[in-house]
Protein backbone atom coordinates (compact mmCIF):
# COMPACT_ATOMS: atom_id res chain seq x y z
CA UNK A 1 0.00 0.00 0.00
CA UNK A 2 1.21 3.52 -0.81
CA UNK A 3 2.50 5.78 1.95
CA UNK A 4 0.07 8.55 3.01
CA UNK A 5 1.47 11.93 1.97
CA UNK A 6 -0.94 13.90 4.18
CA UNK A 7 -2.14 12.18 7.36
CA UNK A 8 -3.06 15.20 9.49
CA UNK A 9 -6.76 14.22 9.40
CA UNK A 10 -5.99 10.77 10.90
CA UNK A 11 -3.50 12.29 13.35
CA UNK A 12 -6.03 14.84 14.63
CA UNK A 13 -8.63 12.10 15.17
CA UNK A 14 -6.10 10.33 17.40
CA UNK A 15 -5.12 13.63 19.07
CA UNK A 16 -1.54 13.36 17.80
CA UNK A 17 0.30 16.64 17.04
CA UNK A 18 -0.44 18.36 13.70
CA UNK A 19 0.98 21.46 11.94
CA UNK A 20 -2.42 22.98 11.12
CA UNK A 21 -6.02 21.94 11.86
CA UNK A 22 -7.18 19.50 9.16
CA UNK A 23 -10.32 20.33 7.21
CA UNK A 24 -12.89 18.55 5.04
CA UNK A 25 -16.55 19.25 4.43
CA UNK A 26 -19.68 17.11 4.58
CA UNK A 27 -21.16 16.84 1.03
CA UNK A 28 -17.91 18.23 -0.39
CA UNK A 29 -18.72 16.50 -3.70
CA UNK A 30 -22.16 17.80 -4.59
CA UNK A 31 -24.44 20.09 -6.46
CA UNK A 32 -22.69 23.37 -5.52
CA UNK A 33 -19.85 22.26 -7.89
CA UNK A 34 -20.47 22.68 -11.65
CA UNK A 35 -18.08 19.79 -12.37
CA UNK A 36 -20.23 17.53 -10.14
CA UNK A 37 -23.39 18.53 -12.00
CA UNK A 38 -21.66 17.74 -15.32
CA UNK A 39 -20.62 14.23 -14.18
CA UNK A 40 -24.07 13.54 -12.74
CA UNK A 41 -25.61 14.52 -16.09
CA UNK A 42 -23.21 12.09 -17.79
CA UNK A 43 -24.32 9.32 -15.38
CA UNK A 44 -28.01 10.11 -15.97
CA UNK A 45 -29.15 10.36 -12.35
CA UNK A 46 -27.84 10.28 -8.79
CA UNK A 47 -28.14 6.52 -8.11
CA UNK A 48 -26.53 5.66 -11.47
CA UNK A 49 -23.64 7.90 -10.40
CA UNK A 50 -23.36 6.04 -7.06
CA UNK A 51 -23.45 2.66 -8.84
CA UNK A 52 -20.70 3.54 -11.36
CA UNK A 53 -17.33 3.16 -9.54
CA UNK A 54 -15.36 5.16 -12.15
CA UNK A 55 -17.75 8.12 -12.03
CA UNK A 56 -18.14 7.90 -8.24
CA UNK A 57 -14.34 8.10 -8.07
CA UNK A 58 -14.31 11.08 -10.43
CA UNK A 59 -16.71 13.14 -8.29
CA UNK A 60 -14.94 12.10 -5.06
CA UNK A 61 -11.69 13.60 -6.40
CA UNK A 62 -13.22 16.75 -7.95
CA UNK A 63 -13.25 18.83 -4.74
CA UNK A 64 -9.62 17.77 -3.99
CA UNK A 65 -8.49 19.00 -7.39
CA UNK A 66 -10.30 22.29 -6.91
CA UNK A 67 -9.26 22.87 -3.29
CA UNK A 68 -5.67 21.84 -2.47
CA UNK A 69 -6.31 22.48 1.26
CA UNK A 70 -8.69 19.52 1.71
CA UNK A 71 -7.17 16.99 4.12
CA UNK A 72 -9.53 14.07 3.44
CA UNK A 73 -11.66 12.56 0.69
CA UNK A 74 -15.09 11.08 1.43
CA UNK A 75 -16.44 8.20 -0.60
CA UNK A 76 -19.13 9.40 -2.98
CA UNK A 77 -22.22 7.34 -2.22
CA UNK A 78 -25.32 7.61 -0.06
CA UNK A 79 -26.52 6.26 3.28
CA UNK A 80 -29.60 4.79 1.56
CA UNK A 81 -27.57 2.16 -0.35
CA UNK A 82 -28.28 -0.27 2.53
CA UNK A 83 -32.11 -0.14 2.41
CA UNK A 84 -31.80 -0.26 -1.39
CA UNK A 85 -29.72 -3.45 -1.10
CA UNK A 86 -32.35 -4.85 1.31
CA UNK A 87 -34.84 -4.70 -1.56
CA UNK A 88 -36.70 -1.50 -0.65
CA UNK A 89 -36.33 -0.06 -4.19
CA UNK A 90 -34.73 3.37 -3.71
CA UNK A 91 -35.39 6.11 -6.24
CA UNK A 92 -35.01 9.88 -6.33
CA UNK A 93 -37.85 12.05 -7.64
CA UNK A 94 -36.26 15.23 -8.98
CA UNK A 95 -36.36 17.94 -6.33
CA UNK A 96 -38.25 15.63 -3.95
CA UNK A 97 -35.51 13.72 -2.17
CA UNK A 98 -35.34 9.94 -1.69
CA UNK A 99 -38.34 7.57 -1.98
CA UNK A 100 -38.82 3.82 -1.52
CA UNK A 101 -41.08 1.59 -3.58
CA UNK A 102 -41.50 -0.79 -0.59
CA UNK A 103 -42.14 0.51 2.92
CA UNK A 104 -41.59 -1.31 6.25
CA UNK A 105 -44.82 -1.47 8.29
CA UNK A 106 -44.90 -4.66 10.37
CA UNK A 107 -42.68 -7.11 12.24
CA UNK A 108 -43.28 -9.57 9.38
CA UNK A 109 -41.88 -6.99 6.91
CA UNK A 110 -38.81 -6.61 9.14
CA UNK A 111 -38.28 -10.36 9.51
CA UNK A 112 -38.39 -10.72 5.73
CA UNK A 113 -35.59 -8.16 5.19
CA UNK A 114 -32.25 -9.71 4.19
CA UNK A 115 -28.92 -8.51 5.66
CA UNK A 116 -27.12 -7.56 2.43
CA UNK A 117 -23.70 -8.98 1.60
CA UNK A 118 -21.19 -6.12 1.38
CA UNK A 119 -19.33 -7.81 -1.47
CA UNK A 120 -22.40 -8.78 -3.49
CA UNK A 121 -25.40 -6.42 -3.43
CA UNK A 122 -23.14 -3.62 -2.21
CA UNK A 123 -20.12 -4.70 -4.24
CA UNK A 124 -20.34 -1.52 -6.34
CA UNK A 125 -19.55 0.53 -3.22
CA UNK A 126 -16.51 -1.65 -2.40
CA UNK A 127 -15.34 -1.29 -6.00
CA UNK A 128 -15.72 2.51 -5.73
CA UNK A 129 -13.60 2.49 -2.52
CA UNK A 130 -10.83 0.46 -4.23
CA UNK A 131 -10.92 2.69 -7.31
CA UNK A 132 -10.73 5.88 -5.24
CA UNK A 133 -7.82 4.57 -3.13
CA UNK A 134 -5.92 3.70 -6.31
CA UNK A 135 -6.64 7.13 -7.81
CA UNK A 136 -5.78 9.03 -4.59
CA UNK A 137 -2.42 7.29 -4.50
CA UNK A 138 -1.79 8.39 -0.88
CA UNK A 139 -2.71 12.05 -1.42
CA UNK A 140 -5.10 12.19 1.57
CA UNK A 141 -6.98 9.54 3.61
CA UNK A 142 -10.33 8.22 2.38
CA UNK A 143 -13.35 8.32 4.68
CA UNK A 144 -16.00 5.60 4.39
CA UNK A 145 -19.48 6.09 5.87
CA UNK A 146 -22.88 4.72 6.68
CA UNK A 147 -26.13 5.97 8.17
CA UNK A 148 -26.92 5.03 11.77
CA UNK A 149 -29.53 2.29 12.25
CA UNK A 150 -32.09 4.79 13.62
CA UNK A 151 -31.56 7.23 10.73
CA UNK A 152 -31.88 4.43 8.15
CA UNK A 153 -34.96 3.06 9.94
CA UNK A 154 -36.75 6.42 9.65
CA UNK A 155 -36.37 6.37 5.85
CA UNK A 156 -37.45 2.72 5.62
CA UNK A 157 -40.56 3.15 7.77
CA UNK A 158 -41.59 6.57 6.41
CA UNK A 159 -40.85 5.57 2.81
CA UNK A 160 -38.66 8.66 2.35
CA UNK A 161 -37.76 11.91 4.09
CA UNK A 162 -40.01 13.09 6.90
CA UNK A 163 -40.61 16.28 8.84
CA UNK A 164 -42.07 14.73 11.99
CA UNK A 165 -41.12 11.00 11.82
CA UNK A 166 -44.77 10.18 12.46
CA UNK A 167 -44.71 6.51 11.41
CA UNK A 168 -41.27 5.67 12.79
CA UNK A 169 -41.97 7.24 16.18
CA UNK A 170 -45.39 5.59 16.36
CA UNK A 171 -43.69 2.23 15.74
CA UNK A 172 -41.02 3.00 18.35
CA UNK A 173 -43.66 3.63 21.05
CA UNK A 174 -46.44 1.23 19.92
CA UNK A 175 -44.23 -1.67 18.99
CA UNK A 176 -40.75 -1.23 20.44
CA UNK A 177 -40.07 -4.92 19.82
CA UNK A 178 -40.51 -4.44 16.06
CA UNK A 179 -38.37 -1.30 16.09
CA UNK A 180 -35.63 -3.14 18.00
CA UNK A 181 -35.76 -6.00 15.50
CA UNK A 182 -35.33 -3.52 12.64
CA UNK A 183 -32.50 -1.64 14.39
CA UNK A 184 -30.66 -4.85 15.26
CA UNK A 185 -30.86 -6.02 11.66
CA UNK A 186 -29.65 -2.64 10.43
CA UNK A 187 -26.78 -2.61 12.96
CA UNK A 188 -25.62 -5.97 11.59
CA UNK A 189 -25.94 -4.70 8.02
CA UNK A 190 -24.05 -1.46 8.81
CA UNK A 191 -21.25 -3.37 10.60
CA UNK A 192 -20.74 -5.67 7.59
CA UNK A 193 -20.96 -2.70 5.20
CA UNK A 194 -18.39 -0.57 7.07
CA UNK A 195 -16.05 -3.54 7.54
CA UNK A 196 -16.32 -4.14 3.79
CA UNK A 197 -15.37 -0.50 3.16
CA UNK A 198 -12.44 -0.78 5.59
CA UNK A 199 -11.16 -3.95 3.89
CA UNK A 200 -11.54 -2.21 0.51
CA UNK A 201 -9.42 0.72 1.76
CA UNK A 202 -11.46 3.23 3.83
CA UNK A 203 -9.02 4.71 6.38
CA UNK A 204 -11.62 6.22 8.76
CA UNK A 205 -15.39 5.81 8.96
CA UNK A 206 -18.20 8.16 9.90
CA UNK A 207 -21.65 7.15 11.08
CA UNK A 208 -24.28 9.73 10.09
CA UNK A 209 -26.98 9.79 12.77
CA UNK A 210 -28.78 12.62 11.04
CA UNK A 211 -32.06 12.14 12.91
CA UNK A 212 -30.86 10.97 16.35
CA UNK A 213 -31.49 14.50 17.60
CA UNK A 214 -35.20 14.15 16.87
CA UNK A 215 -35.50 11.60 19.72
CA UNK A 216 -36.09 12.17 23.44
CA UNK A 217 -33.02 11.73 25.65
CA UNK A 218 -34.25 8.31 26.80
CA UNK A 219 -35.19 7.14 23.29
CA UNK A 220 -31.85 8.36 21.90
CA UNK A 221 -30.01 6.07 24.33
CA UNK A 222 -32.22 3.07 23.72
CA UNK A 223 -32.93 3.34 19.98
CA UNK A 224 -29.96 5.17 18.49
CA UNK A 225 -26.81 5.23 20.64
CA UNK A 226 -27.14 1.60 21.72
CA UNK A 227 -27.00 0.41 18.09
CA UNK A 228 -24.15 2.73 17.17
CA UNK A 229 -22.22 1.22 20.09
CA UNK A 230 -23.03 -2.27 18.78
CA UNK A 231 -21.56 -1.24 15.41
CA UNK A 232 -18.39 0.29 16.90
CA UNK A 233 -17.87 -2.95 18.88
CA UNK A 234 -18.02 -4.96 15.66
CA UNK A 235 -15.75 -2.84 13.48
CA UNK A 236 -12.24 -3.66 12.28
CA UNK A 237 -10.15 -1.18 14.28
CA UNK A 238 -6.68 -1.75 12.73
CA UNK A 239 -6.01 -2.07 9.01
CA UNK A 240 -2.86 -1.71 6.88
CA UNK A 241 -0.95 -1.26 10.16
CA UNK A 242 -2.95 1.81 11.24
CA UNK A 243 -5.83 2.57 13.57
CA UNK A 244 -9.11 3.09 11.68
CA UNK A 245 -10.81 5.93 13.59
CA UNK A 246 -14.59 6.08 13.92
CA UNK A 247 -16.52 9.38 13.95
CA UNK A 248 -20.08 9.49 15.35
CA UNK A 249 -22.14 12.39 14.10
CA UNK A 250 -25.52 12.84 15.74
CA UNK A 251 -27.13 16.00 14.43
CA UNK A 252 -28.79 17.63 17.43
CA UNK A 253 -26.82 15.40 19.83
CA UNK A 254 -25.09 18.23 21.73
CA UNK A 255 -26.82 17.42 25.02
CA UNK A 256 -25.65 13.79 24.96
CA UNK A 257 -21.93 14.11 24.22
CA UNK A 258 -20.82 12.43 27.47
CA UNK A 259 -22.76 9.26 26.66
CA UNK A 260 -21.55 9.31 23.06
CA UNK A 261 -17.95 9.72 24.20
CA UNK A 262 -18.29 6.34 25.98
CA UNK A 263 -19.22 4.56 22.73
CA UNK A 264 -15.69 3.55 21.76
CA UNK A 265 -15.57 6.01 18.83
CA UNK A 266 -12.43 8.14 18.47
CA UNK A 267 -14.32 11.31 17.55
CA UNK A 268 -17.69 13.03 17.74
CA UNK A 269 -19.12 15.27 15.03
CA UNK A 270 -20.78 18.45 16.30
CA UNK A 271 -23.50 20.47 14.63
CA UNK A 272 -23.38 24.27 14.94
CA UNK A 273 -25.76 24.53 17.90
CA UNK A 274 -23.05 23.63 20.42
CA UNK A 275 -20.03 25.65 21.48
CA UNK A 276 -16.97 23.60 20.57
CA UNK A 277 -14.98 24.97 23.54
CA UNK A 278 -17.62 23.76 26.03
CA UNK A 279 -17.83 20.43 24.17
CA UNK A 280 -14.05 20.05 24.51
CA UNK A 281 -14.24 20.78 28.24
CA UNK A 282 -16.92 18.09 28.60
CA UNK A 283 -15.49 15.25 26.48
CA UNK A 284 -12.16 16.41 25.01
CA UNK A 285 -10.14 14.08 27.23
CA UNK A 286 -11.93 11.06 25.72
CA UNK A 287 -12.56 11.94 22.07
CA UNK A 288 -11.52 14.26 19.25
CA UNK A 289 -14.12 16.71 17.93
CA UNK A 290 -15.18 17.44 14.36
CA UNK A 291 -17.06 20.55 13.28
CA UNK A 292 -18.85 22.81 13.63
CA UNK A 293 -19.43 25.87 11.45
CA UNK A 294 -23.04 26.62 10.48
CA UNK A 295 -23.22 25.73 6.74
CA UNK A 296 -25.21 28.96 6.20
CA UNK A 297 -22.09 30.99 7.02
CA UNK A 298 -20.96 30.03 3.49
CA UNK A 299 -23.73 32.26 2.08
CA UNK A 300 -21.86 35.25 3.59
CA UNK A 301 -18.80 36.92 2.04
CA UNK A 302 -15.24 35.55 2.50
CA UNK A 303 -14.38 38.11 5.24
CA UNK A 304 -17.31 36.92 7.36
CA UNK A 305 -16.44 33.27 6.71
CA UNK A 306 -12.90 33.94 7.87
CA UNK A 307 -14.13 35.66 11.04
CA UNK A 308 -16.33 32.68 11.89
CA UNK A 309 -13.47 30.23 11.29
CA UNK A 310 -11.30 32.36 13.62
CA UNK A 311 -13.99 32.30 16.30
CA UNK A 312 -14.36 28.50 16.19
CA UNK A 313 -10.58 27.92 16.23
CA UNK A 314 -10.27 30.19 19.27
CA UNK A 315 -13.18 28.42 20.99
CA UNK A 316 -11.47 25.02 20.53
CA UNK A 317 -8.12 26.47 21.64
CA UNK A 318 -4.61 25.09 21.46
CA UNK A 319 -3.50 21.61 20.56
CA UNK A 320 -4.65 18.69 18.44
CA UNK A 321 -7.96 16.79 18.51
CA UNK A 322 -9.96 19.11 16.23
CA UNK A 323 -10.98 18.32 12.65
CA UNK A 324 -12.57 21.39 11.10
CA UNK A 325 -15.84 20.78 9.24
CA UNK A 326 -19.27 22.27 8.82
CA UNK A 327 -21.96 21.33 11.34
CA UNK A 328 -23.90 19.64 8.49
CA UNK A 329 -23.60 19.30 4.70
CA UNK A 330 -22.92 22.19 2.33
CA UNK A 331 -26.05 23.32 0.46
CA UNK A 332 -26.32 23.45 -3.36
CA UNK A 333 -26.71 27.25 -3.52
CA UNK A 334 -23.25 28.06 -2.04
CA UNK A 335 -20.70 29.82 -4.28
CA UNK A 336 -17.70 27.45 -4.71
CA UNK A 337 -15.38 30.44 -4.16
CA UNK A 338 -16.78 30.75 -0.63
CA UNK A 339 -16.00 27.09 0.11
CA UNK A 340 -12.41 27.80 -0.98
CA UNK A 341 -12.22 30.82 1.35
CA UNK A 342 -13.39 28.56 4.19
CA UNK A 343 -10.65 25.91 3.63
CA UNK A 344 -7.91 28.56 3.22
CA UNK A 345 -8.93 30.31 6.42
CA UNK A 346 -8.78 27.06 8.42
CA UNK A 347 -5.18 26.33 7.41
CA UNK A 348 -3.95 29.93 7.62
CA UNK A 349 -5.50 30.81 10.96
CA UNK A 350 -4.95 27.48 12.74
CA UNK A 351 -1.13 27.28 12.58
CA UNK A 352 -0.98 29.56 15.64
CA UNK A 353 -2.78 26.89 17.72
CA UNK A 354 -0.24 24.13 16.95
CA UNK A 355 3.15 25.55 18.01
O1 LIG B 1 -20.34 14.06 2.04
C1 LIG B 1 -20.14 13.67 0.88
O2 LIG B 1 -19.73 14.42 -0.02
C2 LIG B 1 -20.32 12.20 0.56
C3 LIG B 1 -21.53 11.84 -0.12
C4 LIG B 1 -22.83 11.81 0.63
C5 LIG B 1 -24.09 11.99 -0.03
N1 LIG B 1 -25.09 11.72 0.87
C6 LIG B 1 -24.26 12.37 -1.42
C7 LIG B 1 -25.56 12.88 -1.86
C8 LIG B 1 -23.11 11.51 1.96
C9 LIG B 1 -22.16 11.29 3.12
C10 LIG B 1 -24.53 11.43 2.08
C11 LIG B 1 -25.20 11.06 3.34
C12 LIG B 1 -26.66 11.18 3.45
N2 LIG B 1 -27.60 10.88 2.50
C13 LIG B 1 -27.33 11.50 4.63
C14 LIG B 1 -26.68 11.76 5.95
C15 LIG B 1 -26.02 13.07 6.00
C16 LIG B 1 -26.94 14.20 6.27
O3 LIG B 1 -27.06 15.06 5.38
O4 LIG B 1 -27.48 14.26 7.38
C17 LIG B 1 -28.71 11.46 4.37
C18 LIG B 1 -29.82 11.80 5.35
C19 LIG B 1 -28.87 11.05 3.03
C20 LIG B 1 -30.13 10.78 2.30
C21 LIG B 1 -30.26 11.66 1.13
N3 LIG B 1 -29.49 11.55 0.00
C22 LIG B 1 -31.13 12.75 0.98
C23 LIG B 1 -32.11 13.22 2.04
C24 LIG B 1 -30.87 13.29 -0.29
C25 LIG B 1 -31.60 14.41 -0.96
C26 LIG B 1 -30.92 15.66 -0.51
C27 LIG B 1 -31.31 16.85 -1.34
O5 LIG B 1 -30.82 17.93 -0.94
O6 LIG B 1 -32.02 16.72 -2.35
C28 LIG B 1 -29.82 12.55 -0.87
C29 LIG B 1 -29.22 12.79 -2.19
C30 LIG B 1 -27.76 13.09 -2.21
N4 LIG B 1 -26.80 12.40 -1.53
C31 LIG B 1 -27.13 14.08 -3.02
C32 LIG B 1 -25.74 13.96 -2.81
C33 LIG B 1 -24.64 14.73 -3.47
C34 LIG B 1 -27.81 15.03 -3.99
C35 LIG B 1 -28.23 14.21 -5.15
C36 LIG B 1 -28.19 14.97 -6.45
O7 LIG B 1 -27.11 15.03 -7.05
O8 LIG B 1 -29.26 15.46 -6.83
Amino acid sequence: MTELKNDRFLRALLKQPVDVTPVWMMRQAGRYLPEYRATRAKAGDFMSLCKNPELACEVTIQPLDRYPQLDAAILFSDILTIPDAMGQGLYFESGEGPRFRKVVNTLADIEALPVPDADKELGYVMEAVRTIRRELNGRVPLIGFSGSPWTLATYMVEGGSSRDFRKSKAMLYDNPQAMHALLDKLARAVTAYLNGQIRAGAQAVQIFDSWGGALSAAAFQEFSLRYMRQIVDGLIREHEGRRVPVILFTKGGGLWLEAMAESGAEALGLDWTCDIGSARARVGAKVALQGNMDPSVLYAKPAAIRAEVARILAAYGEGSGHVFNLGHGITPEVDPVHAGAFFEAVHELSAAYHR
